[in-house]
């Protein structure tokens, strides 16, 4: 496969211009490929990926940190939480209506292991999928008895019959529905996708007071320990400032990597792949491999009210 970037060595790009230097920065940034893989965590750590903002790179984020952490050679799961299903899609995974979902999961109490299909990414990649059913799911969920635990208490007998993951990864929908509220219960870290291209801040404040009503009631040990700025394009004033704006209101919990925007990290999932093996070399899946490592290296976070080690241990 050509790689747009690779033309550093044609003469078209000037030796000293800044794509040149954008590019041979690439060139050292994929060395990351080669180096050792991150530490796996002991116990399996549980993501929500949340943001009530629509089209901020929830669910391209959800699937590549997954794709590229199990290139890494962890086991990860990802659950597709959101109806319109194109998690499922960029792994790879069928979800048309007969098949069984993550609905069959939260509304027909089936166990979890009985919906999961092994992704077609490399590595130890596994998705429980959605589909359309899980549009009127919500509606059938408030009737059920421990209507905010459905997913929790579904991951619990799934670990507890002895499946082991090193990460699970939840792809929520753009809103703060019953849902995303099994999703928040059902996991120890929120990570948080923000996209550089408008005002980010505002949105989030709505999405932080919701964890922390979560805090109180739902789940004690939920917090935000990751965000990660996407879509990002250098070229605007508006990225840089919203970019710095975040980092200095959460010094702690935004990485490092930053994801730029990318065509083909928006061409993958047509091809039902992730950008991570669509075009590995790439600058977006450079970019979320850094991210993913990253993630790795950081560990779980501590959380308030429980041991180091009960934190590093994830949700079991
Ligand atoms: N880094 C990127 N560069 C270019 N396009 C991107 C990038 N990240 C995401 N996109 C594109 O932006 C659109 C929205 O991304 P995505 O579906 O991941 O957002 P989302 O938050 O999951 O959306 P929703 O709220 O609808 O679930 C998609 O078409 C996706 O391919
Ligand atoms: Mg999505």
């Amino acid at each position: 496969m050509k790689h747009p970037e690779e033309s550093i060595d044609t003469p078209a790009v000037e030796i000293d211009s800044p794509l040149a230097r954008e590019l041979s920065d690439l060139t050292a940034r994929r060395r990351i490929l080669d180096g050792p893989a991150p530490p796996l965590p002991s116990r399996p750590r549980v993501f929500t990926v949340s943001n009530q903002k629509g089209g901020v790179g929830k669910t391209t984020t959800t699937v590549n940190i997954a794709a590229a952490l199990a290139r890494f050679g962890a086991r990860v799961l990802v659950i597709d939480l959101d109806p319109q299903g194109n998690a499922s899609t960029a792994l790879g995974i069928d979800h048309h209506g007969d098949i069984p979902s993550i609905y069959d999961v939260l509304v027909e109490g089936k166990p979890l292991s009985s919906v999961i299909q092994k992704s077609t990414e490399e590595g130890e990649l596994y998705c429980a999928p959605s589909n359309l059913d899980l549009a009127g799911a919500e509606i059938q969920m408030f009737s059920i008895d421990r209507r905010e635990y459905l997913l929790r208490d579904a991951l619990e007998r799934f670990f507890a019959e002895g499946n082991q993951y090193h990460y699970v990864f939840i792809d929520c929908p753009p809103s703060l529905g019953l849902l995303t509220i099994n999703a928040f219960s059902s996991a120890r870290e929120v990570l948080i996708p923000i996209q550089c291209e408008y005002y980010a801040l505002e949105g989030l404040s709505q999405l932080l007071s919701t964890i922390e009503m979560i805090n109180q009631g739902l789940n004690p040990y939920l917090q935000v320990s990751t965000i990660l700025l996407t879509m990002f394009d250098s070229r605007t004033r508006l990225a840089h400032e919203v970019a710095a704006d975040v980092r200095q209101h959460f010094p702690q919990q935004v990485l490092n990597a930053v994801i730029p925007r990318a065509v083909r990290v928006s061409e993958a999932p047509s091809y039902s792949q992730t950008v991570v093996s669509y075009d590995t070399l790439s600058v977006g899946s450079i970019s979320y491999i850094e991210a993913a490592h990253e993630i790795a290296m950081r560990g779980a976070p501590v959380s308030a009210g429980t041991t180091t080690q009960e934190a590093t241990h994830g949700n079991e």
